[in-house]
């Protein structure tokens, strides 16, 4: 028979989203006629816009004829989306790059998954609490960690907790650290860093030779000037740190699936005996093993959101959602609850009322409000008493669930 990997049998309990679902399907099971509003997974709503469903569907006519075919590409995407990404969307920031530190992939979630395959296990790797639970559970699964404690917390992995108290922003670790995982505007706090924390971060990384692996799927939603999009804004970042991004929210891509990871030539990890190596060279090497490519009509269509008109439609679906955020945390502050976030990004965090555990909201926003959304314990064991609502949802949906909320909740 053959041997399992051990390591699966240490996570906890199921992915979050997936218990959510389950959890939603046996209330909707028995309770057929209540009107369920979904703000929990932050998935998307709105449809593709016109520009890019355009440019998609001509992709898709290219591939009907002979002359205009494409079958595989380059692995690492094609030069003239990674060239268009470059500049539209880094050269504004004064960030320079070169096509070849950019891959295009099929998501960020797979890629903050699969850059572990790169590093050796006996890396001492800090994660925020709460944060986005692929960061974590990616390094249980591939053998970095020990097992759970009662609090939630795998031995070996540092912690950087993110509380009411440091504003949600985690403090540098005590020890040396030799992977960070950032994620700003931040899943699930909504949180954003300024780039004077940002260059904590990044002198922290060059003074001890740590890697950040920096996740800025949700940077399209910052509305405040002078907040950083991309980690490389800040001197000395290409030394140090990874960068992923995503079209799956900036774009509606959720289904579509593409997404980029940055890692500049600059950065080196070192061998066993102290040699220095490109990490560049590394991940072209890992994706061009592991991966195929992105599909031509996806990477088309992922460009065409770049063209004049495909931003503007793009911004406007953006700003769409960042009303619903604007609806949502007004409503719930109306309603006289402590909210977060919401305001550059599409995620807002509220403290449960009463002291109630997160599960207990989610059970009982659920039961007797029909919302859904996502318990803060989730996310990590400092998210205990806190429950993230995604503003993704159609604008009535959102509107209603803030009313009800504000009925419960607002007396
Ligand atoms: C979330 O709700 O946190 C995200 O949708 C998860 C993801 O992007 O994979």
């Amino acid at each position: 028979m053959a041997h399992i990997n051990d390591n699966y049998l240490k996570l906890k309990a199921g992915y979050l989203f997936p218990e959510i679902g389950r959890r939603v399907k046996a209330f909707a099971a028995a309770n057929p006629d209540a009107k369920i509003i979904r703000l929990g997974i932050g998935d998307v709503t709105r449809p593709l816009v016109p520009a890019v469903l355009d440019a998609f569907h001509k992709a898709v006519d290219d591939l009907a004829r002979a002359e205009t075919f494409h079958g595989y590409g380059p692995e690492q995407g094609y030069e003239w989306l990674i060239d268009t990404i470059i500049g539209k969307s880094y050269k504004p920031l004064g960030v320079e790059l070169k096509t070849n530190e950019m891959f295009m992939s099929d998501g960020s979630k797979c890629d903050c998954a699969n850059i572990l395959d790169i590093f050796d296990l006996g890396n001492v790797v800090a994660i925020g609490d709460p944060v986005y639970p692929v960061y974590n559970d990616t390094n249980v699964m591939v053998g970095r960690t020990g097992e759970v404690d009662a609090k939630g917390y795998y031995e070996g992995v540092v912690y950087l907790p993110c509380t009411e108290e440091n504003g949600f922003t985690p403090d540098l670790p005590r020890e040396k650290v030799d992977i960070i995982y950032l994620c700003f505007p931040n899943n699930p706090t909504g949180t954003v860093a300024t780039k004077e924390e940002l260059k904590k971060w990044v002198d922290y990384a060059l003074a001890h030779d740590a890697v950040i692996l920096f996740d800025a799927a949700y940077e399209a939603f910052i509305t405040e000037p002078g907040i950083p999009h991309s980690i490389y804004e800040v001197e000395g970042a290409k030394k140090c740190a990874i960068e992923f991004r995503s079209f799956s929210k900036t774009a509606g891509f959720t289904g579509v699936r593409c997404a980029l990871t940055v890692v500049p030539e600059e950065l080196m990890g070192k061998t066993a005996s102290g040699e220095r190596v490109p990490l560049n060279k590394l991940w072209n090497r890992r994706q061009s093993t592991k991966f195929n490519g992105v599909s031509y009509p996806v990477q088309k269509a992922a460009a065409a959101v770049y063209s004049e008109e495909g931003w503007k439609q793009t911004k406007e679906v953006i700003d769409y959602y960042m009303e619903n955020a604007r609806i949502i945390r007004e409503g719930l502050k109306a309603a006289r609850l402590t909210v977060y976030g919401g305001v550059n990004a599409p995620y807002i965090w509220l403290k449960t009322p009463e002291g109630m555990s997160s599960w207990d909201f989610f059970d009982k926003l659920l039961s007797e409000c029909h919302v859904v959304g996502t318990p803060g314990s989730g996310f990590g064991p400092s998210g205990e008493g806190y429950f993230r609502l995604s503003a993704f949802g159609h604008r009535e949906n959102v509107e209603e669930a803030v009313e009800r909320i504000k009925k419960k909740w607002g007396k």
